[in-house]
């Protein structure tokens, strides 16, 4: 490693030692609390998006929020990253809540409506293309385009909260009793408001409830 790339990104380093400083000001034993131990009560699925900074958004400080994030918040049943994630939240952390967070005007849900190839990333935006084809009928009332792609967001959400509920992890923590609600949201990047997309399932029976309404 040469010395000098040491000096890159000096802004960072000086925004991090002003927020660290900062938290420590406030609350002087805050890292070394966190340093032993994390208890979030929530995990986080949500896009990779920069406008949709999880913890920010919920005025939750390091240690509270457990996060998963990649493009249009996606649970896929193979992808080995996010259920490990989903794991070590449910069986490890006992995490209480799974919070899926979609947002309007996501650029996932865009590029998978286009026509056009986008390269790697059409391998996993397939799985937003299968959500639009079953939901085709409803989506081709609505004639405004963005209006289309945002209820496709929600819809897109509502599919990843069926995937949570249906993985080997959630089904085993709901078959033990332990208690694990998994949440349906949306960001809107225009207002920087959340919303609940009222699809909240705490049991098999209520996943089952919700995959026939869909
Ligand atoms: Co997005």
């Amino acid at each position: 490693m040469r010395r000098d790339k040491l000096k890159l990104l000096p802004h960072l380093f000086e925004n991090n030692k002003k927020w660290a400083a900062r938290i420590r000001a406030s609350s002087p034993e805050f890292f070394s609390k966190l340093a032993a131990q994390q208890t979030p009560e929530y995990l986080w699925i949500g896009c990779s998006d920069s406008r949709v900074p999880a913890n920010e958004i919920v005025g939750l400080l390091p240690g509270e929020l457990f996060v998963h994030r990649n493009i249009a918040n996606l649970v896929i049943h193979t992808d080995m990253n996010c259920l490990l994630v989903l794991q070590y939240a449910v069986d490890i952390l006992k995490i209480k809540h799974v919070i899926v967070c979609g947002h309007y005007g996501c650029g996932g849900i865009k590029a998978a409506m286009e026509n056009q190839p986008h390269g790697l990333v059409d391998n996993w935006l397939r799985h937003i293309r299968d959500t639009w084809r079953r939901n085709q009928a409803e989506l081709e009332t609505i004639p405004n385009e963005s209006e289309r792609n945002n209820r496709l967001c929600e819809l897109n959400v509502l599919d990843q909260v069926i995937n949570v509920g249906n993985t080997t992890i959630v089904q085993d923590a709901w078959r033990r009793g332990q208690s694990t609600v998994i949440h349906g949201w949306i960001y809107d990047l225009a207002d920087g408001l959340l919303k609940d997309l009222g699809m909240c399932i705490s049991s098999r029976d209520e996943l089952r409830i919700l995959q026939k309404e869909k």
